[in-house]
């Protein structure tokens, strides 16, 4: 029996096949989802990206010999089967099924491989272990959410492509074998075989090249793009990520914005029919981090920060009111409805509070009949208590959490206790998509671990007009035209307009505590490029696989990545990294110096 395609070209996909097509005669293929024998006649799940059919294989319609045939397939066979579409017998209509109305009875069947038992069922709701699946991705990708995400993906690059493609962007690719630059995460290095003790490096984002495709009057730049950075991982991190980049010459912050934000708006009507209200909403990273202790809040729900510096000030509580004298800052949130917190979920919270660096975490609950159980009671005055409850807008049964500390410190502590609040209390509206632009973040971060200013966005980032003054006398102060798209209290993207000229650009590095040296050796190309007439010039990039995740409501970008690294930045599939042979390190001039054990 041939196992070739001959005679078996598929008229349509499993999954497709309706009551449209009844009596009409189809030739389907794919994998055996489940096979059953009901006395005399074989049923077949048959399965492909589409979706399930049931084929009937009964001897009288197919003849004896395809009958035996079809006895000795296994699930994961892969099959052609022609047949005719009838509707199923009374009652045995499948209504979870897209195709449960019909089923094909077949006149002709066809196995072209056969296939071990796979380590794991091939649905979507079973249980199987990461690592597992990680191992087997191709039965993994076999699964309908996984090919939903890839299909989601796919559909979201070609519409992002269309909408640039009409507004008069170039798609241009730009290298993966570039030089290392210190920005932001540590570069994966690649070594050089023909320059012996060198290095290229992978790109952590395009984003020299496309302001050199500035320079060169490229005028607008987009690009589907790998990116590469050596960082910690987590459920929306991946060591190889794609980006959206884009670029725009000639315009102001508003205008990249609003290209960015009509491409949104465009991508979800195009991929999933709906219609986002626009404008999105704007705020300021101070606004941000003041309400929701946050630069990336989610804003599907509200429960935010307040103020009681002001109160505490007046209090005799040490703790706190040392705090404010450093120049620290006191902060409250309310919990609605939670004054019946046992003393173990208030535990578990100051544990997370904890985590993000508070000393404590302050509480008052109000009882039923409205008086106050609270361990910093004891610190204020009846008036004082009053006021605070009031400004919280506390009402009897619920909770009052208050942090000081450092701005940071403060905030992200009550930032990550408002989000754990937002859980607990069921605020949190899945169906809902949260877009919000947050503008205006600070040029610079301190970084304790390197004493020293750091970029918070990056060394190209413009200062904002009024603030360039700062650069040599107050950089803590200086905001940055610099803007962030967050969606349900994800950054899914983020950008700037760019520094434009030579003298500017070498002010900053410096002021990241770079040498001239080490500018010249770093970004001397660059500054170069900037002594030959530059466009005022910005851009954005989105983080593709964090968009398509939450446009799906997945909690991993893994489930969006054809072939994602996992936790450890393994790929399991391929077993990557691997040791290489000697002689590949002597050609590449390199000797390994193991710090452990194999
Ligand atoms: P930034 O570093 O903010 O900006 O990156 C832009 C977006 O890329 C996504 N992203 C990631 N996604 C998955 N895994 C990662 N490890 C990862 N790191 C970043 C995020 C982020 O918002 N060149 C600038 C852009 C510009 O200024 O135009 C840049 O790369 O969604
Ligand atoms: P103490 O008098 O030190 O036991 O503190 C009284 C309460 O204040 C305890 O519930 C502590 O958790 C809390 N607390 C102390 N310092 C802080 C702080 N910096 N921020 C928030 N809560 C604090």
């Amino acid at each position: 029996m041939t196992n070739s395609m001959e005679g078996m070209q598929r008229s349509c996909y499993c999954g497709q096949v309706s009551a449209l097509d009844l009596d009409r005669v189809v030739t389907l293929t794919g994998w055996t989802h489940r096979r059953r024998d009901h006395g005399g006649v074989i049923f077949i799940d048959l399965r492909d990206r589409e979706g399930l059919v049931q084929i009937v294989v009964d001897p009288v319609a197919i003849g004896q010999t395809l009958f035996q045939v079809a006895e000795t397939i296994r699930n994961e066979y892969v099959l052609a089967v022609i047949g005719k579409v009838r509707r199923r017998p009374d009652g045995s209509a499948n209504p979870n099924l897209k195709t449960g109305e019909i089923e094909v009875l077949a006149s002709d069947l066809r196995i072209f491989s056969q296939a071990k038992t796979p380590p794991f069922y091939i649905e979507d709701d079973v249980v199987v272990d990461e690592n597992i699946r990680m191992k087997y991705r191709y039965l993994d990708l076999r699964r309908p959410r996984l090919y939903q995400g890839l299909a989601l993906r796919s559909r979201v690059n070609q519409s992002i492509r269309g909408y640039f493609s009409s507004h008069e962007f170039l798609e241009v690719e730009t290298p993966t074998l570039i030089n290392s630059t210190p920005e932001g995460a540590r570069d994966f290095l690649v070594p050089s075989r023909l320059h012996e003790g060198e290095f290229y490096a992978l790109p952590q984002s395009p984003q020299i090249y496309k302001q050199i495709l500035m320079v060169s009057g490229i005028d607008r730049y987009f690009q589907i793009a790998h990116c590469f950075r050596d960082e910690d991982l987590r459920a929306d991190r991946q060591p190889e990520f794609t980006q959206l980049d884009m670029e725009m010459s000639f315009v102001e912050q508003g205008d990249v914005m609003q290209m960015v934000e009509g491409m949104i708006l465009t991508v979800f009507k195009e991929c999933l029919g709906i219609s986002l209200p626009e404008p999105f909403p704007r705020m300021t990273w101070q606004e941000a981090m003041e309400r929701f202790g946050s630069d990336k809040p989610d804003t599907r729900f509200d429960l935010e920060i307040v103020e009681v510096g002001d109160i505490i000030a007046a209090t005799e509580f040490q703790a706190f009111t040392s705090v404010l004298a450093k120049g620290g800052r006191v902060k409250g949130i309310n919990a609605k409805g939670c004054a019946g917190f046992s003393r173990r979920e208030i535990d578990d919270l100051t544990k997370l509070a904890a985590v993000y660096g508070a000393k404590g975490l302050a509480y008052i609950t109000i009882q039923e009949d409205g008086s106050y159980k609270s361990p910093i009671a004891k610190f204020m005055t009846e008036e004082q208590m009053e006021a605070l409850v009031a400004r919280m807008e506390g009402k009897a049964g619920d909770i009052l959490f208050f942090v000081a500390d450092t701005f940071d410190v403060m905030c992200a502590a009550l930032g990550h206790l408002r989000l754990r609040l937002g859980e607990i209390l069921g605020l949190i509206d899945e169906n809902q998509f949260h877009f919000l632009w947050v503008v205006e973040f600070p040029q610079f971060e301190y970084s304790a671990e390197q004493k020293r200013y750091v970029a918070m966005h990056h060394p190209f980032t413009m200062p904002m007009d009024e603030d360039l003054d700062k650069l040599d006398t107050d950089p803590g102060n200086m905001r940055a035209k610099a803007y962030d798209i967050v969606l349900n209290g994800v950054e899914v993207g983020g950008g700037s307009i760019r520094i434009h000229q030579s003298n500017v650009q070498e002010r900053m590095f410096q002021a990241l505590g770079l040498t001239p040296e080490e500018c010249r050796s770093k970004f001397g190309y660059l500054l170069d490029a900037f002594e030959y007439g530059v466009p005022p010039h910005g851009g954005l990039a989105i983080g593709i696989d964090r968009l398509v995740m939450l446009m799906l409501k997945r909690d991993s970008i893994r489930d969006v990545i054809a072939f994602p690294k996992t936790q450890s930045a393994m790929d399991l599939m391929c077993g990557a990294p691997s040791v290489v042979e000697k002689q590949q390190l002597d050609e590449l001039h390199i000797a390994v110096k193991l710090t452990k054990k194999e």
